[in-house]
Parts: C-alpha cells; sequence; structure tokens
C-alpha cells in the first residue's frame, strides 16, 4: 500500500493563526522519512492552495460563517485529491490544518467509499450549525456537515450530496460540546463514547465496542484525530486545549488499534499548532503517533 501525504495548511476554521504551519513542521520533522522506514512507499502530494484573506475580511462570504468561501475553496480542492489518492487504491494521510478539512477529506473518501464510517475522535462535537455556532468558526462545524446538517454550501460541497450516514458515524472522547452540538447528538445516532464513558469503562472497551459497531455496517472507516481529544497538560501545542482527556498512551491504543482493524482507509491529523508548542513536545508526540499508527496499518 502506498501512503500519500496530503498537506492542508489552513488555520481558517479555528480562526487562529498556527495550525497552517503544521504540516511543513512535520515534514521538517520527517515524517515522510520515517513512514518510509517502516516498508512503506510514501508519495507527498504536497500543499492544497488556501487562498490568502486577510482578517478584516473573515466575515465578507457570510455574516455568521468566518471566511466562507476561502473554506469552501480549499475543502474542494482537498475532496479532489483525497478521492483521486483512494481512486488508486493509495491511504490519504491529510495533516492540518484545523479540522474544517474533513470537510474536504470526507467529501472524496465517500465519493469513492459508499458505505463509509466515521470515527471523530475529539474533546469537542464539531458538530454546530450555523444556527447554534456560538462563535462561527467552522472547524465546529465538519461533523454536523458531513451528515447532512447545516449550510447547504459546507452540507453540499464537492457532490451535491449527504456524506455520512448517522449510523456510522462514532465520536470518541467528547467533554466539550455546545448546547446545541448535545441537542444535535442526543436526536442523531451517532454513536457517542463520551469522555466520561472512556473514563468508566477503559479505552480497550471503548475500541471493542466501536470497531464492533461498524464492523457490520460499513465498507471503510475514515478516522478523524483531532489532537485536542488528548488531555491539555499533553498538548500545549493546539488551540482549542480541554481538560480531562485522553492520555497519549490512551491516543496510541485507540489509534493503534483502528489502525490493524484492517477497515481505516485514510486518517485526518488535525489541530496541531506549532505557535503554541512549547519545545515541539506536541509536534513530537504527532510524529511518534502517526509512527505507531503506519506500524500498526492493515
Ligand atoms: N465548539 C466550539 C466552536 O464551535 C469549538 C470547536 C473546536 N473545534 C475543533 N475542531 N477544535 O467554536
Ligand atoms: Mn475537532
Ligand atoms: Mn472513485
Ligand atoms: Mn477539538
Amino acid at each position: 500500500m502506498k501512503i500519500n501525504v496530503i498537506g492542508m495548511p489552513i488555520h481558517y476554521g479555528a480562526d487562529k493563526e498556527g495550525c497552517d504551519f503544521a504540516p511543513n513542521k512535520l515534514r521538517e520533522m520527517n515524517i515522510q522519512k520515517t513512514i518510509e522506514n517502516l516498508g512503506y512507499e510514501v508519495e507527498d502530494l504536497g500543499d492544497i492552495d488556501v487562498v490568502k484573506v486577510s482578517s478584516e475580511d473573515k466575515f465578507q462570504d457570510h455574516p455568521k460563517m468566518k471566511y466562507l468561501n476561502a473554506i469552501l475553496d480549499a475543502n474542494t480542492k482537498l475532496a479532489e485529491m483525497v478521492h483521486q489518492s483512494i481512486s488508486k487504491g493509495n491511504f490519504p494521510l491529510i495533516l492540518g490544518g484545523d479540522h474544517c478539512l474533513g470537510l474536504g477529506s470526507i467529501a472524496g473518501v465517500s465519493t469513492h467509499i459508499e458505505k463509509l464510517g466515521v470515527i471523530w475522535i475529539d474533546a469537542h462535537g464539531d458538530l454546530n450549525t450555523l444556527e447554534t455556532s456560538p462563535t462561527g468558526n467552522i472547524h465546529g462545524m465538519p461533523l454536523a456537515a458531513s451528515m447532512g446538517l447545516g449550510h447547504e454550501s459546507l452540507v453540499n460541497i464537492y457532490k451535491d450530496r449527504i456524506k455520512i450516514k448517522e449510523d456510522y458515524i462514532v465520536h470518541i472522547a467528547g467533554r466539550d460540546l455546545d448546547e446545541g452540538e448535545i441537542e444535535i447528538l442526543n436526536q442523531s445516532k451517532i454513536k457517542a463514547f463520551p469522555m466520561e464513558m472512556v473514563k468508566k469503562v477503559g479505552m480497550t472497551k471503548i475500541i471493542e465496542e466501536t470497531l464492533q459497531y461498524l464492523k457490520s455496517r460499513v465498507d471503510g472507516i475514515h478516522v478523524s484525530f483531532d489532537l485536542d481529544a488528548i488531555d491539555s497538560r499533553y498538548v500545549p501545542g493546539t488551540g482549542t486545549k480541554v481538560d480531562n482527556g485522553i492520555t497519549v498512551e490512551e491516543a496510541r491504543q485507540l489509534l493503534t488499534a483502528l489502525a490493524s482493524s484492517g477497515m481505516m482507509v485514510s486518517l485526518d491529523f488535525v489541530e496541531l499548532n506549532p505557535l503554541l508548542d512549547v519545545n515541539d513536545t506536541t509536534a513530537k508526540i504527532s510524529v511518534d503517533l502517526l509512527t505507531d499508527i503506519f506500524k500498526n496499518l492493515k
């Protein structure tokens, strides 16, 4: 299997500078060589071209969604690149960038795999719509949009259709959801393992139930990993830190188990912010987790 690295240097969804530097940070830390040394052929497809918009103009496209057109444009390009990659039988590794890139990656993968499962690992729901979002930051909306909720420009990005079925979604490590997101989650068919449940039953059980649940339903799994799923004390280099999260070891256990399931077809690795990082702590954790994922990928 060939790995395609795709950089998405975007920070507009977070409305905070820094995670646009993450793809190159990971390249500087030799992510390609490290994965090649595991025996893979790796082709870096480069970065998605993200148009420049000055921060004074963030509301120019829509009064409540920041940087809307730039985000739609970059994610449409990402979707096309991801679709091409996966259609060739390759494994797309999408390096963020903020989590708005889930719009494009899921649009691309779901075009090729109809019954696509999505595992969203995140302190946040990313289930906001235009109406529920307290911030107007689009990185808080991609999961809702992918299942058909929210502004039609987000829902219908790349292909004019809903990208994933609610009951093909598993959400893990949630602990900071906005009021409207809780309502959306409760009314949805998403299988959620919030942080309190992870703490109560342990990661081993969560992994088992997640795979058991998706195995009979889907033909492939896209994993969308937001670094802030990990407890704030371990990951200074991410923009919306939340305490009481999973440990680095729990993240490793989860990600390696998903990789070795034989069902994982693509991966988002998002919200690394090198400008907020302390001595590259979070960047090193990122390279380390990615290495272990590909060590276990089946
Ligand atoms: N729920 C908040 C919002 O909508 C925070 C979202 C954080 N999302 C993320 N991908 N880190 O703005
Ligand atoms: Mn997120
Ligand atoms: Mn295809
Ligand atoms: Mn998050």
